[in-house]
């Protein structure tokens, strides 16, 4: 489109500026012959001398590229430089128009002899209009040079939309080739090929859809592993209490005479795996509501001292079985907006752990304070302690130190993952430092600051 209009605003100014300019020319010459043709005017009568003007004429009008007529001012011709209409009457309307006075130039497109122009110059004589010089010329050279630039103008527009064609296709080609690379990566992606990847190097958009895409794959890949582990891990810890009561149950069923003390021991046994079954699906549904709620906590102003002091004192029965002193250290009542029951487990959790895995005599001592925004609270015991090495793995889960030991004291090694969920979920911390034997001491943090809850 603006080719098109270029071509045709080019060819039109062009057209014009030719025209406009022979126009002047014409009339510029047909003026010049309008004065000299006066000097040819007999005084006396005012009329044309036919031989001065003959004379006169035949001097000039081979310089003017054209036909030149004079006319007298009853449109006879009085002069052709053709020889051809002497005497014949001549009538143009730009001779009509001379004989008023009028300077004129007209184009004309005759069938004969192409495109013609029409000049007319009145020849004044004092007051009066004698004549009119009439020059005919052909601008067919005119025309063939505007048409050969118009030609030109039209092969360069045809070589310019062709370049930009094979451009536009090879740009368009360098773009959609990566992305259909992308579009093929995200179906096989979509059809659970996880760890897809594609090599595309460059800062552009490209590069970085690309590079967006290759770690959202990587992400996909590992959330798929986490789930697998995760949906292995279940299976695992079901099974084994599962196992134990199927053993116990076949073994009585295998004996003919069993004595009801056995049944009654065998029976314990079965119902602590089921009690045991029972822990790690509660655990199992807890994590996931915390994955839902995510969004959902239910923020309190709550005193982390209460919360703290409920813990102990549902706890106690559990550690004065193991002589186990707790000991709370607390300067002043902390509030701080959590979800209360949420913050209720995931201590509990901690504290439990501290008392299951201290031996006989030992001691907990739970400290409460305040540090710059955060309330802090410190776990710590003297218990078995946790080994380096298992350290970074605390957390995740299923994990357990010593799966054998653990066994006994029961728990699913879900435990400390939901605590760290929740508690992360508050936008706070938890850390543990543990040496082998000495002890544990586990610290959680919890913004106090009510603008970051909400
Ligand atoms: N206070 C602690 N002292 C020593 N070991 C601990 C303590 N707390 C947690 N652990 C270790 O971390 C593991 C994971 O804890 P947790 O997630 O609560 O699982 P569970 O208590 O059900 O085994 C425990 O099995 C135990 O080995
Ligand atoms: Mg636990």
């Amino acid at each position: 489109m603006a080719l098109l209009i270029i071509n045709i605003a080019v060819y039109d100014s062009i057209k014009n500026n030719y025209i406009v300019e022979k126009e002047v020319n014409y009339l510029t010459q047909a003026n010049i012959l309008s004065n000299r043709v006066r000097l040819s005017i007999d005084e006396a009568n005012r009329e044309f001398n036919q031989l001065q003007l003959n004379q006169m004429m035949e001097e000039v009008s081979h310089l003017i590229n054209g036909r030149v007529l004079i006319i007298d001012d009853d449109k006879n011709a009085i002069y052709d430089s053709f020889n051809d209409i002497m005497n014949t009457a001549i009538n143009t309307f730009e001779i009509d128009r001379s004989l008023k006075g009028e300077s004129i130039a007209n184009i004309y497109n005759l069938t004969n002899y192409g495109a013609t122009m029409y000049v007319a110059v009145p020849v004044n004589y004092f007051d009066r209009i004698l004549g009119v010089v009439f020059i005919s010329v052909s601008l067919e050279d005119v025309f063939i040079s505007i048409n050969r630039v118009k030609n030109l103008l039209f092969f360069i527009s045809i070589v310019t939309l062709l370049l930009i064609t094979v451009i536009s296709l090879f740009f368009a080609n360098v773009i959609s080739h990566p992305i259909k690379i992308l579009t093929d990566a995200m179906q096989k992606t979509a059809q659970g090929k996880l760890n897809e990847r594609v090599e595309m190097e460059g800062n552009d958009e490209i590069g970085q859809l690309s590079r967006a895409y290759n770690f959202m794959s990587t992400k996909l890949s590992h959330i798929e592993k986490q789930r697998r582990d995760f949906v292995a891990n279940v299976s695992h810890e079901l099974k084994t209490p599962l196992s134990s009561i199927k053993l116990l149950a076949e073994s009585l069923i295998m004996q003919s005479k069993v004595e009801v003390g056995i049944y009654r021991e065998f029976l314990i046994d079965i119902n602590s795996e089921i009690d045991r079954l029972n822990e790690i699906i509660d655990s199992l549904l807890n994590m996931v509501d915390l994955d839902e709620e995510k969004l959902n906590l239910n923020y309190e102003l709550t005193h982390i001292n209460h919360i703290v002091e409920r813990i102990v004192t549902s706890i106690k029965p559990l550690a004065d079985n193991k002589d186990i002193r707790i000991l709370i250290n607390q300067w002043e009542k902390i509030q701080i907006y959590v979800d209360k029951g949420k913050i209720y487990q995931a201590l509990m959790n901690i504290i439990h752990n501290a008392v299951k895995y201290t031996d006989n005599g030992g001691r907990i001592t739970i400290h409460i304070e305040r540090e710059g925004k955060f309330a802090v609270i410190k776990v710590r015991d003297t218990g078995h302690g946790i080994p380096m090495e298992s350290l970074p793995f605390i957390f995740e889960r299923f994990y357990r130190v010593d799966s054998a030991r653990s066994r006994k004291t029961g728990g699913s090694g879900l435990g400390l993952s939901i605590s760290h969920q929740i508690i992360t979920l508050h936008q706070g911390s938890i850390e543990v430092e543990s040496q082998l034997n000495i002890g544990s001491t586990f610290i959680i943090k919890l913004p106090n600051d009510i603008n970051q809850q909400f």
